[in-house]
């Protein structure tokens, strides 16, 4: 990527590659649309670290992408949604941001049965932003929740059908589905690359909730509000970065999206995230 300020840019992070399910649609539904992903890889998993912690990467990795001109930034994170998303707006007034929440909500809507199972990390459970979301919309639900131990991890190192990927799904889902659960929320940008484990596993019967498609319209809507959609081709139009290896990172982005790119190293100096 040059260096040129782009308001038309996007800022997309995550701790590792969850986000690029999310990055996936956006750039489905915007091809042209430039795009700055970064994952905070030297840090993943978020989700077992202090709600201070994450809030503190989420604002340096925000000062980064603001300072490449996006005005628009997705926290395709549900961990660091439920740590930063709100701070994040009050701190940064002029920016847009998009956040993840648990489809909490769509999930009462589809459910018969009047159980929902959710499956997100330690600290989405504990955010305000899920218990918020549960008091408002699921009074009549009753949700079963797991934090799938291991399964970020796994993911990240590109195992999204091995043995251990479909150990740990079987012992989070196989209760919820003894117990009635027909529908499944995923609520950790991670998990719908093990959609097909996923499913294999609840059987045809079970609706698996995936938010990103929801999330690429969101960024769509608001950027066409902005006025800020780039309809025409632009050179290198996504740029994929890590504070972790890039050449690991380049091997699970090809296998994941398939697209071949060389993503850039970042890395963290005194708090603050920068080129090295
Ligand atoms: N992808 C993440 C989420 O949506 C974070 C997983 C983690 O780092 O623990 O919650």
């Amino acid at each position: 990527m040059n260096n040129h300020l782009s308001e038309n840019l996007v800022g997309i992070f995550d701790s590792g590659i969850g986000g690029l399910s999310v990055l996936h649609e956006i750039y489905d539904m915007l091809p042209f649309q430039p795009l700055f992903y970064i994952a905070d890889q030297i840090h993943v998993p978020y989700g077992k670290r202090q709600m201070s912690e994450i809030k503190d990467f989420s604002f340096a990795i925000t000062d980064f992408l603001a300072a490449k001109g996006a005005r628009v930034i997705v926290v395709a994170c549900n961990t660091a949604s439920a740590a930063a998303l709100k701070d994040l707006r009050t701190e940064y007034p002029q920016l847009t941001f998009v956040g993840m929440e648990p489809a909490v909500k769509p999930a009462t809507q589809k459910t018969h049965t009047g159980i929902v199972g959710v499956l997100a990390t330690p600290a989405t459970f504990q955010g305000k932003l899920y218990h918020t979301l549960v008091e408002k919309f699921a009074s009549n639900v009753k949700i079963l929740t797991h934090t799938c131990p291991g399964l970020v991890e796994l993911i990240e190192s590109g195992e999204t059908t091995s043995q251990s990927t479909k150990l740990i799904l079987q012992r989070a889902l196989l209760p919820m589905i003894e117990k009635g659960a027909d529908t499944i929320v995923l609520g950790c940008t991670h998990f719908p690359f093990v959609i097909p484990t996923i499913k294999h596993i609840v059987g045809p019967n079970v609706t698996v909730i995936d938010p990103s498609p929801a999330i690429a319209k969101r960024v769509s809507f608001l950027l066409n509000e902005l006025d800020l959609i780039k309809r025409y081709p632009h050179e290198s139009c996504v740029t994929f970065s890590t504070t972790g290896k890039p050449e690991s990172f380049k091997r699970v982005i090809y296998s994941l999206i398939g697209t071949d790119t060389s993503p850039i190293p970042l890395r963290w100096k005194s708090g603050k995230l920068t080129h090295i």
